[in-house]
């Protein structure tokens, strides 16, 4: 199995390629910097991983279709960088436009030899999903509200997972999804328990978790490998929290 991996040198995306490598799956990982990757990942083994330098929203579709073309499925764990020019200058869909680009360009391969392509988004819990029914207090509705028009990543992160459940659809034989939602993201050098749920169970403004970006990738790389929890998982949004002690 092949992952073609978005987002490789960020916080989250270095742990998901070390998890998948370590389980034993290729990833194929487009980086700004080969350099940055590969002394992020000085001393990881790094058997199975190719690199690759460019950033797929500028790639054009022959390109890109060639480089999926031995690929199983995709990830991204890509974020604006939180500096100004990474929140508020071009691309400012980064997010959308790389799975969007991602995903047209796989739906016009044929690939008669492989079952479903599989797309895994890194999303927030501050994200709703209609599909789940998920309310929001008064609150809740005017402070995300004001974020949606302050904060661009946030309208991005929105419209990634909006693309993929409503564009790409639950029922689409070609593509398979999940957004997976962690809520406060912190840093943790190793896997600890997590939980899983289909929305959130507390507010993400008013009484957030957390959630350790190790135990993100974990999920990630789980929900690549595993079909159990991948056909419990596709066409949502899992909304991840740590385990609390
Ligand atoms: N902060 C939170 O509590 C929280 C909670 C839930 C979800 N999230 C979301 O989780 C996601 C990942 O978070 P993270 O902390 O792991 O992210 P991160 O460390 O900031 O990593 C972002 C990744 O995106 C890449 N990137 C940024 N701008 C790019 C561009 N213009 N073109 C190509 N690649 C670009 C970066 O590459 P370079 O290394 O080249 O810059 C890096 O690989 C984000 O979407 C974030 O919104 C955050």
């Amino acid at each position: 199995m092949k992952i073609f991996v978005m987002g490789a040198t960020g916080s989250t995306g270095r742990y998901l390629v070390i998890q998948l490598l370590n389980r034993g799956i290729e990833v194929k990982a487009v980086v700004r910097s080969g350099e940055k990757l590969k002394n992020i990942l000085a001393l990881e083994n790094t058997d199975g991983l190719e690199i690759i330098e460019g950033e797929v929203i500028n790639m054009r579709g022959n390109e890109l279709q060639i480089m999926l073309s031995d690929c199983d499925a995709a990830a991204s764990c890509l974020g604006h960088n939180l500096t100004f020019k990474g929140m508020f200058a071009n691309p400012r869909y980064l997010v959308r436009d790389s799975v969007r680009h991602v995903c047209e360009t796989t739906l016009k391969q044929i690939r008669e030899d492989y079952g479903p392509f599989k797309f895994v988004l890194m999303n927030t819990s501050a994200n709703r999903n209609p599909d789940e029914q998920e309310g929001r207090n008064i609150g809740e509705i005017l402070l995300f509200g004001l974020i949606r028009l302050l904060l661009p990543p946030h309208r991005d992160n929105e419209q990634a997972a909006e693309y993929l459940r409503c564009e790409v659809g639950r029922d689409n034989p070609r593509i398979e999804w999940a957004a997976i939602r962690p809520d406060n993201l912190i840093d943790k050098g190793f896997v600890t328990g997590y939980e899983i749920h289909p929305s959130p169970v507390r507010s993400p403004l008013f009484n957030p978790g957390k959630t350790s970006r190790i135990n993100v990738a974990a999920f990630m790389a789980r929900l690549l490998e595993d079909e159990r929890a991948w056909s419990k998982w596709k066409g949502r949004m899992p909304v991840i929290y740590n385990e609390e002690a």
